[in-house]
């Protein structure tokens, strides 16, 4: 199906996930530190979210930092914590003008303070906006997403009158209920840049049925242009759920 066929709405992601990689490639090949590059993708960022809002995108989560990238040099993690603590008060107008919702996806307790209050308090000015929700996927990793719904699920578990009808009850769909995800939309279009073909632990449950797309463009170079070539992309897949297409059709 074509997406003029599906209308301009249909053929939109309601979420839009996007690990952004490529910030130190594109560094080096201009002679500068990773941090540059990182100061750079951020810049970027900004204008993805205002480029999606536009486009009537509700939900946009940016893989920022993974569970894994703690691993990096440590002069690399603590400018990577700086720039957050600097950039986001900063930004803060900017999302208020934007109506941008900040949230989080991860876990945020071994953060440094000042990284960790900058992202509090760009949550709670935000929380009552409803133009775009700028999911920020900080210290995340999808596996430990499963893992803590799975703790939480044994909680739940606790509170069921039958626990073993409720164990064997369970179906995905539930489970999903108890993960950090529970209020978000299921992401619809997953995008990495910088050409590398894999998932690196961003969103697994919903990567269940995302649409993937991959771009050779590096984070900092990615543009509005590069975004409609991935929506375009988007809305010329047809999204099957394992039935046929003639199903889908019908
Ligand atoms: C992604 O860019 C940003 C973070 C992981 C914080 P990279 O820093 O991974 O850039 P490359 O992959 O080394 O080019
Ligand atoms: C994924 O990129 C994490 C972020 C973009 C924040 P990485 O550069 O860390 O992933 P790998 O190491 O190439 O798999
Ligand atoms: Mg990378």
């Amino acid at each position: 199906m074509s997406s003029s066929a599906l209308g301009a709405d249909s053929a939109l992601p309601a979420h839009v996930g996007i690990i952004m990689d490529g910030n130190g490639r594109w560094a080096r090949a201009r002679g500068k530190n990773r941090l540059g590059g990182h100061k750079q993708g951020a810049e970027v960022a900004r204008n993805v979210v205002r480029w999606a809002k536009e486009l009537g995108i509700r939900q946009i989560s940016l893989y920022a930092f993974s569970t894994e990238n703690w691993e990096r040099p440590k002069l690399e993690v603590r400018g990577l914590m700086s720039l957050l603590a600097i950039l986001l008060p900063k930004t803060l107008p900017e999302m208020m003008q934007n109506e941008v919702r900040f949230r989080i996806l991860g876990d945020l307790s071994p953060l440094p303070d000042s990284a960790r209050k900058a992202v509090d308090l760009a949550c709670k000015n935000t929380e009552n906006n409803t133009g775009i929700d700028l999911i920020l996927c900080l210290n995340y990793g999808g596996q430990q997403e499963i893992v803590a719904a799975v703790r939480q699920t044994l909680q739940w578990l606790q509170s069921q009158p039958d626990q073993q009808q409720s164990l064997s009850d369970l179906n995905p769909e539930q489970f999903r209920k108890l993960m950090w995800r529970h209020d978000m939309a299921p992401v619809d279009l997953l995008i990495r840049t910088g050409g590398e073909m894999r998932i690196s632990n961003f969103h697994l449950w919903d990567a269940a049925y995302a649409e993937l797309y991959f771009s050779d463009v590096f984070w900092p170079d990615f543009s509005q242009q590069d975004l409609q070539l991935a929506l375009d992309e988007y809305a010329r897949r047809e999204r099957r759920y394992g039935l046929t297409s003639e199903q889908v059709e019908a």
